[in-house]
């Protein structure tokens, strides 16, 4: 017979299965994103999109978001439940002060545990619009 404590812990793994698949798709390294081809921002953080409607802008957040969010948001931006579906995301400058204010600082829950890395010292300003760019492509009506 397990002990009870066997019976407990294995209870525990079951229990903390859903979270896994967030880490399922493979690498977490966040991956560089090439901006080569979009107008160069500054230093100064926009609140508003520079580039929406850029198909530049549009390629590059393509593969930026596929390779850095989809494997919490769902690809093509279709959350398969891990993470809010961003196809939701207010349209225009006000869905773009949220996304410019959550990429950047990502999300913690209540007790501090990281629920979205903050991304702000890893991807460009360039790179973040270009990704804003690409989810605002395919928003839902
Ligand atoms: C490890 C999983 C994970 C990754 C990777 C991730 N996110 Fe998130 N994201 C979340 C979770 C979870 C939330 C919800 C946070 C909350 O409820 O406060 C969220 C929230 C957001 C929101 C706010 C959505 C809303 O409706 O309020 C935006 C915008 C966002 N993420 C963009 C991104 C972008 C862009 C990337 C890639 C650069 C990314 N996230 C990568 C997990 C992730």
């Amino acid at each position: 017979m397990p002990s009870l404590r066997i019976v407990l812990a294995v209870a525990a793994v079951i229990a903390a299965a859903p979270v896994a698949p967030v880490y399922a798709h493979g690498d977490v390294t966040p991956q560089p994103i090439d901006v080569t081809g979009l107008d160069p921002l500054g230093e100064e953080w926009r609140t508003e999109n520079p580039y929406r409607e850029n198909p530049k802008a549009i390629e590059i957040g393509t593969s930026g978001y596929n390779q850095n969010c989809a494997r919490c948001h769902g690809l093509e931006v279709i959350s398969g439940g891990l993470a809010p579906d961003l196809r939701y995301l207010e349209k225009g400058k006000a869905g773009d002060e949220w996304f410019i204010e959550r990429i950047r600082n990502g999300a913690k829950k209540q007790d501090g545990t990281t629920i979205m890395p903050a991304f702000e010292g890893t991807f460009s300003q360039e790179a973040m619009w270009a990704i804003r760019a690409y989810i605002e492509s395919v928003a839902a009506e």
